[in-house]
């Protein structure tokens, strides 16, 4: 993030801070529950969503080696990517052309020359070509050459690999995201940045309702008492639109000490946890010494499902004891607090089709919410939330 974004955000926060204020910019809205809860909604939210936009499937750091590959589900389609020996991706969908057999069914690995189906042993190189057919005097007029893996277009940015899991749809990542966030994710070098550890939580609710616990600070000082209450501002947050997507910066509670040092040397970074939300289920939490990346996935048949996933990176791959411990211990911090918040999601999805209510609320520092929510409603042709009253 450029040094004037820093100042003017702190600045703001300092301000709101001295005032006993906080970003209050949004209308009160009114989400109606069927919004977690229809299965007609649901299916075309995985059609359109998750088919249909630049997904995350993987990291950068996890498939360096030429020939590394890694496997993906989450989606709906089974998706592959493998390294080039030129150093570029590609993508297909996992699926043989002969019948159809999931061809790799590993989660990741390194395909040393072939991939080859377990069925019938078609095997095909790691671009995807159909290189060998065995007895294939008994397929006349095949054209291997139009047999070749499904290909799906891929993209690799700070550090992350983008899949859009529809064959024959271009990904234009850059229109994607838009050129501000696009400056400003560079900006951290993620690209650069070592996989330090990964968890995958399976949770019993709705996948909008594990997004929305990212989506918004108000919580943090309640349902974290025990995690980050003593590390956070109570609700200090400031919220910007980037193109079609969010940043959140939520103050730490130093974030006093800006003001005894000269604005030429303020680090917001250090006094913050900076946020981004990107459609449809992707957050970006830096921490000024690390980042995490969250991944929210749908399940594959029930709306009351779902995954989160969660990589933390680090600058370079911790060496002395003492770091890895730091890091280590950071990660199961972060994973505590996930667990809080996968607790009162799922809490939340006990009571939705209760009666008690009708439609659940987004306050005026919970703009995000009404973003996200509002955006998949526009998308998938749902009602989404309206003003109260
Ligand atoms: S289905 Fe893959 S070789 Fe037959
Ligand atoms: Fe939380």
């Amino acid at each position: 993030m450029q040094h004037a974004t820093q100042v003017a955000i702190a600045r703001q926060l300092l301000d709101w801070r001295q005032r006993n204020a906080t970003q209050n910019d949004g209308a009160l809205m009114a989400n109606p529950v069927a919004d977690y809860l229809d299965p007609d909604q649901f299916a075309r939210e995985k059609q359109r969503l998750f088919r249909e936009h630049p997904i995350v499937v993987g990291l950068s750091a996890h498939l360096a080696a030429p020939g590394s590959y890694l496997t993906n589900d989450d989606t709906g389609i089974p998706i592959l990517v493998v390294r080039q020996a030129d150093g570029s991706l590609r993508a297909f969908i996992n699926a043989c052309r002969h019948r159809g057999t999931l061809l790799v069914a590993e989660r990741s690995g390194v395909c040393e020359r072939q991939f080859v189906c377990p069925y019938h042993n078609w095997s095909y190189g790691p671009d995807g070509t159909l290189e060998t057919v065995p007895q294939e005097h008994g397929f006349p007029g095949l054209d291997k050459a139009s047999r070749g893996l499904a290909p799906l277009a891929v993209a690799e940015r700070f550090g992350l690999i983008w899949v859009l899991p529809t064959a024959g749809r271009p990904l234009d990542l850059d229109a994607y995201l838009g050129e501000t966030l696009v400056d400003e994710l560079a900006s951290y070098g993620f690209e650069a940045y070592h996989a330090n550890h990964r968890t995958r939580i399976p949770a019993a609710m709705n996948w909008k309702l594990l997004y929305d616990t990212f989506l918004e600070f108000y919580h943090a000082y309640f349902t974290h008492a025990e995690t980050l209450r003593h590390l956070m501002a109570p609700n200090l947050v400031h919220f910007e639109a980037l193109g079609p997507h969010y940043r959140m910066v939520a103050a730490k509670r130093g974030i006093a000490s800006l003001e005894e040092q000269p604005e030429a040397n303020w680090n917001l970074l250090d006094q913050a946890v900076v946020s981004y939300a990107i459609f449809p289920n992707l957050a970006i939490n830096f921490h000024g010494d690390h980042v995490a990346f969250y991944r929210v996935f749908p399940d594959a048949k029930d709306q009351g499902r779902s995954l989160w996933e969660f990589d933390q990176l680090t600058p370079e791959a911790p060496k002395a004891p003492k770091a890895q411990r730091y890091f280590e211990k950071n990660f199961h911090y972060v994973v505590d607090t996930g667990a809080e918040d996968v607790e009162m999601g799922e809490r939340i999805q006990k009571t939705l089709a209760s009666g008690a209510n009708e439609h659940v609320l987004f306050g005026g520092f919970e703009p995000i919410l009404t973003w996200f929510h509002s955006r998949v409603a526009r998308e998938v042709g749902s009602a989404g939330p309206v003003p109260l009253g």
